[in-house]
């Protein structure tokens, strides 16, 4: 079964290393799994209920059909003061509207992250798990990827070079296609 994964990392940094490790992901992804990373996180304006409810500005619409057509979202993110960087939070709150009929609902999901420090990103994936249980976004349990001490991980352009990490990705992936095709099958 083919899957159209929308890829979205937490982090406007140039050299993220989260942009890195979704980067390994579309290298590593399972036959018939496409990952496609969105890139316009930052045009995204601060979420305002009364411009929602005068219609959607273009930078929205784009973040939502981007999640709408994929058959699963994918989010790769760092932790930002124990939770979910603040673009990335003001993205899922716009993808939640309307509320019940969003593109968040139902859709199969998996979250990966990893951090120069110790913690691996783990507080800020489980905020976004309990932000997903009000969209009913199915949120992979198991396996997670949380990656401490993540930069030696990466070479200078932002590969993640580290063999026992990509295996790691790559069967997470795999998990994924399975965790996928529950709901899509
Ligand atoms: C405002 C801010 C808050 C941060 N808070 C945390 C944190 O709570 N936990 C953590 O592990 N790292 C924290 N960090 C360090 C990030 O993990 C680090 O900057 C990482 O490289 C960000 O991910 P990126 O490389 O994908 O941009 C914080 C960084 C910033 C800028």
């Amino acid at each position: 079964m083919a899957f159209r994964v929308a890829g979205i990392v937490g982090s406007l940094r140039k050299g993220s290393f989260n942009k890195g490790l979704l980067r390994a992901a579309v290298e590593l992804a399972p036959a018939g799994m496409e990952i496609d990373i969105y890139t316009r996180l930052g045009d995204i304006p601060p979420y305002n209920d009364d411009v929602f409810q005068k219609g959607d500005p273009q930078a929205v619409a784009d973040l939502k059909g981007f999640i709408g057509g994929a058959d699963a979202l994918l989010i790769s993110t760092p932790e930002y003061n124990y939770g979910v960087p603040g673009v990335l939070k003001n993205a899922i709150d716009w993808a939640s509207r309307p509320a019940g009929k969003s593109v968040l609902n139902r859709k199969p999901a998996a979250i990966m992250g990893c951090s120069p420090g110790l913690g691996g990103t783990i507080r800020a994936q489980h905020a976004i798990r309990q932000s997903f249980v009000f969209t009913e976004t199915y949120a992979m349990l198991q396996p997670e990827i949380k990656i401490p001490a993540a930069a030696p991980l990466f070479d200078s352009s932002g590969k993640l070079t580290d063999e026992n990490t990509r295996q790691y990705v790559k069967k997470f992936l795999e998990s994924f296609a399975g965790w996928i095709a529950r709901f899509k099958g």
